[in-house]
């Protein structure tokens, strides 16, 4: 079932990209919005409950300040709770972010399970940037947090690895915005690339639902396609928004 939570004030949460770490709003503020999004997430069957630890997500959050070198993000203090609150609950042995750039998105996904926001046990989590350059620096600030290399960036289009990867996919991630022709449209091709290997309870989570909305409406139908997905919601709390679906 397709359904929409949207904070009431999603649309005044406006980060400047180039101030990653800007406070926008007070902390219980921030929690209390990443609680309802969860509360519906649980509703719907997503995830299992709502807890996760709130002072290792903090670790996390100030990890990512001290080591990495973030040019500029649109992931918001509120989405950045929310995909680490996501991974912490679910767990996922094998995670897939497709599209990370600086690898701003990746970490916030993988620090649940690696350096001081660790909460469980990877087998791998990997990001995805098809730019050598940007991989390069995503793969340098993710080593600055994860020493053990479970966490780890790789230069290639992510339509062909997912495709290749051999492994079970527990949480797919898409940030990629693709090429000229397809834009964020590409987020379908990754999907179908790897959704045979995707298990029952898989989690795909889709940044952009709400700014990217348009290019991305033959994703949105699909993932919202109950032959397809168990249940799905768009989580707007900030004006980027998350898809996130379950199989
Ligand atoms: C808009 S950025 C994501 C940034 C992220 N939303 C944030 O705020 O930090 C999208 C990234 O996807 C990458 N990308 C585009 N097509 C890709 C593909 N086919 N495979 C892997 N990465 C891709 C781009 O090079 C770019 O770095």
């Amino acid at each position: 079932m397709a359904r929409t939570y949207q904070s009431e004030d999603w649309d005044q949460v406006r980060m400047d990209y180039s101030d990653p770490h800007g406070e926008l709003e007070p902390l219980d503020r921030e929690i209390a919005v990443v609680d309802e999004a969860l509360a519906v997430l649980c509703e719907e069957g997503i995830l299992p409950h709502a807890r996760y630890d709130h002072d290792k997500m903090l670790a996390h959050r100030r990890a990512v300040q001290e080591s990495f070198e973030i040019p500029w993000t649109a992931i918001s203090p509120r989405m950045q709770r929310l995909l680490y609150a996501i991974n912490a609950i679910r767990r996922p042995a094998n995670m897939i972010a497709a599209g990370v750039f600086c690898g701003n998105t990746f970490i916030s996904n993988g620090g649940a399970a690696v350096g001081p926001g660790a909460c469980y046990a990877a087998e791998n989590l990997i990001g995805i940037e098809i730019k050598p350059d940007e991989a390069a620096r995503a793969e340098r600030n993710v080593r600055g947090i994860d020493p053990t290399g479970v966490a780890r960036v790789v230069a290639a289009d992510a339509v062909d690895f997912v495709a290749e990867f051999a492994e079970p996919v527990d949480l797919l991630y898409l940030d990629a915005d693709g090429d000229a022709r397809r834009g964020k449209g590409i987020y379908l091709d990754i999907l179908r690339g790897c959704l045979d290997r995707m298990p029952p309870g898989a989690v795909v989570l889709a940044h952009n639902s709400v700014n990217a909305a348009e290019r991305l409406a033959h994703y949105l139908a699909f993932v919202r396609d109950p032959a397809h997905f168990r249940a799905s919601v768009n989580v707007i709390l900030d004006v980027e928004g998350l898809e996130v679906s379950v199989k």
